[in-house]
């Protein structure tokens, strides 16, 4: 039987298989970055980290429910110090993703500036998109604001210069995806994940007439297959939009291989898992690999060079 290929190589990142975990679920500590390290995840990304640790907000913070998930964790991370010292003394057989998220630009250049001084980092993803922050509650999401973004850019890329990605929030209309898409195209960025939770939603408890998280009075970023169609109409027109050689790594709605191949479909690289990871544990990326080479087999594909982008339209 002929061997089927799930590799797939993010702008000269290579990774041995194009599912890996998503930026905030169960990477933020030594044992849970260890675990991702040894599982058949293509690569490790880490919690979104700050200059200093933060405990993050008060709890309930996160709620499941079939459809998906609701949270505002408030970035708890262990500073990037942590990270850095992790990433130097076990030093991963796997492409190494450091998610940074500042909370504010000054921030975000520290944070960059030292990663910039760090030889093992594959590449920084740049969050431009936590909905979850008290302390920004009188501010939009950053990659909501196409000047504001711009312009970090324009600053940042004069003294960066190793790959970097941004995560993206969803976008809802052609014209931000594509505006976006304008600014991004005119740096040397090395791949875009998208998407983000859907920022502000609502879950009700219906038994005790309250919301079911406790943080921001109960609005908080939804993830899990219920934003799966939102996540792929990203991948799909940020494909269309993005320069050729800008990845990018979808997010959203993950739970099965069928998921895994539709992202692709729409032009996705490699796929990241959150919710399903949380709900599952590490034996996601096996079950996950095992479904998606399942469906690949059926289609007598041997690649995901063989599909990827070419989603048909009727
Ligand atoms: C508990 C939790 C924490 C998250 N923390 C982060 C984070 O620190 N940085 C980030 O970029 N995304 C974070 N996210 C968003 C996920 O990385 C992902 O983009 C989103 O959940 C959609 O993927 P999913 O449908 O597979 O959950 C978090 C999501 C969850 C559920």
């Amino acid at each position: 039987m002929k061997k089927i290929d799930i590799s797939s190589n993010i702008n000269g990142i290579k990774l041995t298989s194009c599912i890996m975990n998503a930026s905030g679920v169960l990477c933020c500590t030594e044992k849970e970055l260890s675990e991702i390290m040894m599982s058949s995840s293509g690569a490790v990304v880490t919690k979104s980290c700050t200059m200093i640790p933060r405990e993050g907000n008060l709890e309930p913070r996160y709620f499941k429910w079939n459809m998906g998930s609701i949270n505002s964790m408030g970035l708890p991370n262990l500073g990037i110090d942590f990270y850095l010292n992790f990433l130097e003394k076990k030093k991963p057989k796997k492409p190494f993703f450091l998610s940074i998220s500042g909370l504010s630009i000054e921030e975000n250049y520290q944070l960059i500036r030292k990663a910039n001084l760090s030889p093992n980092i594959n590449a920084i993803e740049l969050n431009l998109s936590c909905p979850n922050l008290i302390e920004k509650k009188d501010q939009g999401l950053l990659g909501y604001d196409f000047y504001k973004t711009s312009d970090f850019l324009d600053n940042l890329f004069k003294f960066y210069k190793k790959p970097l990605g941004v995560k993206l929030p969803p976008y809802f209309e052609d014209f931000h995806i594509k505006k976006m898409a304008f600014i991004l195209n005119q740096f040397p960025i090395c791949f875009v994940t998208c998407i983000n939770s859907l920022p502000n939603g609502l879950f009700i408890d219906i038994n005790h007439e309250t919301t079911v998280i406790h943080p921001k009075k109960g609005f908080g970023g939804i993830g899990g297959s219920i934003i799966k169609p939102f996540a792929l109409a990203n991948i799909r027109k940020f494909y269309i939009y993005l320069r050729k050689d800008i990845s990018i790594i979808g997010c959203g709605g993950i739970c099965s291989g069928k998921d895994v191949f539709e992202h692709i479909l729409c032009g996705a690289s490699a796929v990241q898992v959150g919710t399903q990871f949380f709900q599952e544990g590490i034996q996601v990326f096996d079950r996950l690999k095992k479904e998606f080479i399942s469906i690949l087999r059926k289609k007598n594909y041997f690649s995901i060079e063989n599909f990827k982008g070419q989603l048909n339209v009727i």
